[in-house]
């Protein structure tokens, strides 16, 4: 081979000259080989620039594979190698990595198995189908990353060689399989039960957490054909043949044409005969059915072989390239030693997951990189088995590049054999388990981490714990010592000499004899895969007289290096362990080892200076316990962990009809499983496509110039866009107020505000082009909180309040001035990323013959889009078709936002005459795209010592951002929240949209209702405390009733089902008894605390302020084949719409559901389409769907009389036909009733502002470690009022996400800036969603039933309400959960203040409300002027 670019120019880097010789004579080879879903690949010479997952989805057929954040946190990109296990011969290795971060060159020589390779729609893997069939797939975007990793777990539980299958409950949830995937949708409870369906349907096994030694273990015969499908444990009807609609995607086949019924109970009375579990777990309710369902049976010697070709392969070593970047993959440590001699500055490569986060988001650029993970020499370990060999162990000697995965395994191991000699090994297991994501654990190495240096490494502090040694080698001079303790010299930095490589890791093992205990703690905002705020490895070593002979104290996160405890180290020296005064010793030393300042950077100093003592009292105790030197509190050793969920639906719906009302699965459910859903990024490259990559803020504020000519150098951009490319007026948009510009114009008013865009060819192209960019900022003044913008008087115009009571003609001071008691407080609520799996995207084509344009967009919105299409090409809106096939998730974040990425990529578009795509990278998006509103009120409530409220003053603030988009509209819907349930006779209260410096936030689910509701709760809670009375009494005491009036003087009517909600809900979860049961527990434990709290939620739906939205329209077309298309405005994000829909149209046109077809949603077939928003739209576009049904039943009537009610819609539609009868009706509804008007208070004209209310109550119950801060949510029960749901399984899948989103809004997802305005929480890792491990251990959901004299005055379609954004508060039932905890806490320690608890109830918030001692010794006070290095903007 010649060196791979051939004619060599004078740019040619100098590190290649350096290293030509060797490249030419040694690594001769440019072509990567290896097997892609069975087929063989041979790629020559490719592009140096792409990861594995560039690779696959440049190939024809393979986009099941997605890109949701390109840093490893997501887990969307998963796809599994497959290899023969280099450890135990001739099994095989199935290792889910991480394609976003994965070097395309570590594929050479395995099987890469994508999502394809899995299964089709037409023959899916059962995990595919189980996932599909049990509704664990909505939007589907996160979908094929989920069932990779799930893949591999079940390959790898298949041991070809014995026969044997072996898996257990806690595999799937509890051993770290799925820690690396995130779904925002589903709230990861069906993922959970289709994965369990392998063992209760393959194995025969039991639901129940097995400890890892009771494994099932079950021997399948080869075939695998003879595997008994009868156990008693599995439930009866998922075995048997189904006798009703399997609810297969697209229809079952016994889905027989019925007559069409209408939405009233009597009409609809047909039961469900469905009989057995859908998620097949413990009943825990009596009214809870079964859903019989049947699987394709998992047959492990049916799937893919591993190519017998790869079985040969010998590692060769491979040099690709051009005249930037060169890959090197060497075979031997040699090569590699050579190759650093040779040139010191060649970037080794591991597992990449350091790496390639450093080239995609910090601009790093390595001109050689050498690929050292294959080489055996770095990546041997050796594990003892033998009694003998462990007694006589001395040290564990880990190879540099060991997959951590493997390492995690082998201390498992270990320590199973050493026991207490290997506390150091199941330490390391302990920080293992809870570093990063599975993915990354699979690829990523100690060395990796070791030469990252990061000071919250979670490895580190144990090998500098452990007084390891690194062993290090250069060409010259053979192996060499590096002492761990003296390896970190700087922030980032370490004392390995830049020529040499690391190889190995020796960690000592102590003697029998030695009395040492060594443990690790960590301390992040999420348990699973997240960076540590501290971490810390302790050892100890006591000499015969419990004294301490030695000790190490390690932290992570405490100083730029990692850090050992000196002082702590030289006072505890010589002391007695077993001596309270020792702990005090230790607390007080390290209180002074780690002074922090308040602004330090990263910020939380005083929570990490506690979780440093915390730790240590923690450590103090287990080392007592560990060597029996005397009795401790078993509770206070004991970290949170949790157990195997479980959890019911009740799956039970009487007013099931022949197609509405079952739990019919959604219907691209199996597409998404299978990766043949197409989402924005999937369409085929168009023919002269360019991409787009935006060049944004780098400033909150600043007056700018910008330089574009660096982005055009060869090679780079084609062209750019920017404000010259518009009018003044075609430069303004925005959803109700023109206020923001399309493109910045001098001055920018945020971070990540657009200044303008660039295109090229490529991608990769593009975005380096917009990094090339040079804009000059000069920076202005910045408001970013709602109290500078309060004190700034920073507002936009809002102005709107209501009144009720004696605030409609007079003061409400008169009724404040009757109340026995007056409580006042300041309640503020952070606001909260989207974080849809897909970011925003969009795909302009120009029509060259007309001028028109299609418009593919990831947008709720499709007018909105149309319109500003429009305007910025100055062609009228019949030429501009809005197109959205699915949206891979959206909650609101792709209502308004979603329309200047369109908008833009038409104007380059237009001027290119050439198709432009562009889908945002994460940090772009959360940059760009706005959040849902920070919210601040400041209120007092009045009340009668007796507990009746009076009377409610409020002055609500959200923080807008720099431009308006609905900001107004969300804090209407806010003002109309803030009652939540509870009467209180007189009401004023005001609303304010604050002007900042922030990105504009916007609509998310529930719109502003969750936070009214949120400060509802708190206000109730202020009032039950002052008053001495529980708050359960103060809720039900002051509860609607029938014939009240909210603050918007909307009744209350007789759909009131708030009481019965609770009070169901209440002896179903045996709320009082758990009650009593928590305080016995909170008695008998000082350092754990459990907590109880019952919300309910009443949620308005409509469009409240906009009654123009109120509006649909649908088009419904039956052809002579008797199938049907149908249309209409409504947007498929995942919620299940289109499902709904076609479930409406069929039951409507008495037809089968498979003969409905809904290919897109499009501004051409659906005019002047509401975006779907606001839970409406099933409401909104299922009565239009009814509409067109109904002028097509009337149409029709003659020919069902005719040809009877058994005759398909074929031969009545072809009668039809040759009678001339219009086949096709367009359908359009107006919502009714409502029409409220603000500042009407005559309670006689006053008009409703909702259509109804969907109702429900959410009980929750927590544990609180109140060391760290972190917690468990023990259980969680909801039930809603969703009137006769369309299809209960969307229903419960909407319930059960909404409340794991509303979850993390109150406890976990926490949006930071920069003093200076810039988003700091750009992307997974540094925003927590909750992940799979995070959601209640046991998750109830039921439908409230038995609703006396029906739903009387709903008039929605079928009579089913809107489900997508009620559940969402009820997440808040886990934050007052969690403050319920607090306050026993607080008692406890003397604390007796009422405890303000702002959300989200961060661990940090947690832990610095305990009010003990160890937070005092922790506190750290801001010095005059100090600020704390990040800012929260409620
Ligand atoms: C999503 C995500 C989550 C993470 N979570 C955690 C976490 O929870 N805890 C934590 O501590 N870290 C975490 N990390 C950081 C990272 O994964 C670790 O530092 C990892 O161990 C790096 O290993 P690697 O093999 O992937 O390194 P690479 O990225 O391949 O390399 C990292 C550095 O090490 C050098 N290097 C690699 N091998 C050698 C060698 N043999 N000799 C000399 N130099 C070498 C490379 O040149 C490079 O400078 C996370 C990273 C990501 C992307
Ligand atoms: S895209 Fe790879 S982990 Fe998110
Ligand atoms: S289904 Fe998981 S992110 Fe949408």
């Amino acid at each position: 081979m010649a060196f791979p670019f051939t004619a060599r120019r004078p740019t040619v880097p100098i590190a290649f000259e350096k290293l030509q010789a060797m490249i030419e004579s040694e690594f001769t080879e440019s072509a990567l080989r290896f097997y892609m879903n069975g087929t063989k690949i041979e790629l020559q010479n490719p592009n140096p620039e792409w990861t594995l997952l560039d690779f696959i989805r440049s190939q024809h057929g393979a986009k099941g594979t997605k890109l949701g954040c390109g840093e490893g946190g997501c887990g969307a990109c998963t796809v599994v190698l497959q290899s023969m296990d280099s450890i135990y011969k001739g099994k095989l290795k199935h290792m889910a990595v991480n394609a976003c971060l994965y070097p395309l060159v570590g594929v050479v020589g395995k099987h890469l198995i994508t999502i394809e390779g899995l299964g089709s729609v037409e023959s899916p893997h059962p995990l595919q189908e189980r996932i599909a069939k049990l509704h664990g797939s909505q939007c589907g975007f996160c979908t094929p990353g989920i069932v990779m990793s799930l893949y591999a777990m079940i390959r790898n539980s298949y041991n070809p060689l014995s026969g044997t299958f072996t898996l257990s409950a806690s595999d799937i949830e509890l051993e770290g399989h799925l820690d690396g995937n995130l779904c925002r949708c589903t709230g990861y409870k069906p993922i959970l039960s289709a994965a369990k369906t392998f063992i209760l349907e393959d194995l025969r096994g039991k639901l129940i957490e097995i400890p890892a030694d009771e494994k099932i273990d079950i021997t399948v015969n080869k075939d695998g054909k003879d595997v008994p499908y009868t156990s008693e444990v599995i439930p009866k009807g998922m075995l048997s043949k189904p006798t009703v609609s399997c609810g297969r995607p697209g229809g079952c086949c016994r889905d027989k044409p019925q007559p069409s019924s209408s939405c009233s109970l009597e009409d609809s009375s047909e039961t469900s005969s469905l009989e057995s579990s859908e998620a097949p777990e413990e009943a825990s309710s009596a009214s809870s059915q079964t859903l019989k369902l049947e699987f394709i049976p998992y047959i492990p010697s049916t799937e893919l072989i591993f190519p017998p070709a790869l079985s040969k392969f010998e590692n060769t070593s491979i040099c690709y390239g051009n005249s930037k970047r060169l890959w090197i993959r060497p075979t031997t440590l040699k090569q590699l030693l050579d190759l650093k001699s040779l040139d010191p500055t060649i970037k080794l490569v591991g597992g990449a997951s350091e790496v390639q986060v450093e080239v995609r988001f910090k601009n790093s650029q390595f001109a050689v990189s050498v690929y050292v993970a294959e080489i055996e020499e770095l990546a041997e370990m050796s594990v003892p088995t033998s009694d003998v060999q462990l007694a006589s162990m001395k040290e564990f000697i880990v190879g540099a590049n060991t997959p951590l995965t493997e390492l995690e395994y082998a201390c498992k191991s270990l320590y199973a054999g050493l026991g207490r000699r290997g506390l150091v090994v199941e330490a390391m297991r302990k920080q293992l388990r809870y570093f990063a994501g599975r993915q990354i654990r699979n690829t990523a190495s100690l060395a990796g981490n070791l030469v990252t240096a990061s000071p919250i490494s979670d490895m580190s502090p144990i090998l500098l714990a452990a007084g390891a040694t690194i062993m290090a080698r250069r060409k010259d001079g053979g192996e060499f010592p590096l002492p761990v303790n003296s390896f970190f010299v700087s922030y980032r930095k370490t004392s390995l000499p830049p020529d040499s490589v690391i190889t190995k890791i020796r960690i000592p093992i102590p003697a029998e004899d030695i009395q040492e205990v060594f443990k690790a703690y960590k301390q992040a905002k999420r348990k699973d895969d997240d960076i540590a705020i501290v971490t810390a490895a302790f050892r100890v070593r006591l000499d015969e007289e419990g004294n301490v002979e030695d000790i190490c104290l390690a932290y992570g996160g405490m100083a730029p290096v990692i850090t050992e405890a000196k002082n702590a180290k030289s006072a505890l020296h010589g002391l007695k362990w077993y001596d309270s005064r020792t702990l005090d010793v230790g607390l007080k030393a390290l209180s002074e080892d780690f002074n922090l300042n308040f602004g330090v950077s990263g910020g939380m100093a005083t929570y990490r200076r506690t979780l440093t003592l915390s730790f240590f009292f923690r450590f103090w105790h287990e080392v007592v316990k560990e060597l029996q030197l005397g009795e401790v509190d078993e509770n206070l050793i004991q970290e949170i962990h949790r157990g195997v969920s479980t959890g019911t639906r009740d799956n039970r719906n009487p007013y099931e009809q022949r197609v509405v009302g079952k739990q019919v699965p959604h219907m691209s459910a199996l597409k998404q499983n299978t990766g043949e859903a197409e989402y924005l990024d999937d369409i085929p490259h168009q023919h002269r496509e360019l991409y787009g990559a935006l060049v944004l803020s780098a400033r909150a504020h600043a007056k700018i110039e910008v330089d574009w000519s660096p982005a055009l150098a060869p090679g780079l951009a084609l062209g750019y866009v920017d404000r010259n490319s518009l009018s003044k007026e075609q430069n303004m948009w925005g959803s109700v107020r023109k206020d923001e510009h399309f493109f910045a114009e001098d001055e920018v008013f945020s971070h990540g505000q657009t200044i303008g865009m660039v295109y090229a060819e490529t991608a990769l192209q593009a975005q380096a082009s917009a990094r090339a960019v040079k804009v000059t900022y000069q920076d202005l003044p910045v408001i970013l909180t709602i109290d500078e913008a309060i004190q700034a008087s920073s507002f936009y115009q809002h102005g709107r309040m209501l009144r009720k009571g004696v605030a409609i003609d007079g003061s409400i001071e008169d009724a404040f001035s009757k109340c026995d008691r007056i409580f006042e407080g300041t309640t503020r609520i952070g606001g909260q990323e989207h974080f849809y799996l897909e970011t925003n995207a969009a795909l302009v084509v120009p029509h060259i013959e007309d001028g028109g344009m299609e418009v593919w967009s990831s947008t709720q919105n499709t007018m909105e889009t149309q319109e500003f299409v429009s305007q910025v090409t100055g062609m009228p809106s019949n030429r501009i078709n809005a197109r959205v096939k699915r949206m891979g998730g959206a909650f609101g974040g792709k209502e308004s936002r979603s329309v200047p990425i369109a908008a833009i990529l038409a104007v380059a578009a237009k001027k290119e005459k050439r198709p432009v795509r562009c889908m945002l990278n994460r940090d772009e998006d959360m940059m760009t795209s706005g959040q849902r509103h920070p919210i601040q009120a400041r209120w007092r409530v009045g009340a009668m010592n007796n507990g009746t409220l009076v009377a409610l003053d409020a002055d609500i603030y959200n923080n807008a951002g720099y431009s308006y988009d609905m900001s107004g509209a969300v804090m209407d819907r806010c003002c109309t929240h803030v009652d939540n349930c509870y009467e209180i006779p007189n009401v004023h209260i005001r609303g304010h949209v604050c002007k900042t410096n922030t990105h504009s936030n916007t609509a998310f689910r529930g719109f502003g209702g969750p936070q009214a509701m949120f400060i509802a709760e708190s206000y109730m809670t202020a009032v039950a405390e002052g008053l001495n009375i529980s708050v359960d009494d103060l809720r039900i005491k002051n509860l609607y009733k029938e014939g009240d009036c909210t603050p918007f003087l909307q009744p209350i009517d007789v759909d009131w089902h708030i009481p019965q909600l609770f009070k169901e809900t209440k002896a179903q979860c045996s709320f009082d008894q758990r009650k009593v049961a928590i305080d016995a527990f909170n008695k008998s434990n000082k350092w754990k605390k459990r907590g109880i709290a019952m919300l309910p939620v009443k949620f308005g739906l409509s469009f409240a302020t906009a009654l123009h939205l109120n509006q649909a329209g649908a088009s419904v077309k039956i052809f002579t084949d008797g199938s049907v298309l149908l249309h209409h405005g409504g947007t498929e994000m995942g919620q299940g719409l289109y499902t709904k829909m076609c479930q409406v149209a069929a039951q409507e046109l008495n037809v089968p559901i498979d003969s409905i077809f809904t290919q897109d949603t499009t501004s051409y077939h659906t005019a002047n389409a509401s975006p779907t928003a606001a839970s409406s739209g099933s409401d909104l576009n299922g009565m239009a769907v009814k509409d067109a049904c109904d002028q097509l039943n009337e149409r029709l009537a003659p020919y069902w009389a005719k040809f009877g009610p058994d005759a398909t819609m074929k031969t009545i539609a072809h009668a039809a036909y040759f009678d001339r009868v219009n086949l096709a009706a367009s359908g359009f509804w107006k919502m009714p009733k409502i029409g409220y008007v603000w500042g009407n208070y005559e309670v006689s004209t006053v008009k409703p502002m909702y259509y109804y209310f969907t109702q429900g109550i959410g009980c929750s119950e927590v544990e609180l470690d109140l060391l760290t801060g972190d917690h468990t949510v023990l259980r969680t029960d909801i039930k809603m009022d969703v009137g006769r749901s369309i299809n209960p399984a969307i229903d419960y899948g909407q319930i059960e996400g909404a409340f794991v989103q509303g979850q993390g809004l109150f406890t976990m997802e926490e949006t930071l800036w920069t003093q200076k305005g810039e988003l700091f929480t750009r992307g997974p890792g540094t925003y927590k969603i909750p992940g799979f491990s995070d959601i209640p251990q046991e998750f109830n959901i039921s439908f409230l039933q038995n609703v006396e004299g029906g739903w009387k005055h709903l008039r929605s379609i079928q009579s089913s309400k809107g489900a997508g954004e009620p559940p969402l508060f009820l997440g808040a039932s886990v934050l007052f959960a969690l403050r319920d905890a607090l306050v026993s806490a607080r008692k406890d320690n003397g604390v007796t203040d009422y405890l303000s608890l702002d959300s989200p109830a961060t661990s940090e918030r947690l832990r610095l409300a305990v009010g003990d001692e160890i937070l005092k010794m922790g506190t750290v006070v801001p010095r005059e002027g100090e600020k704390n290095f990040l800012v929260t903007v409620a």
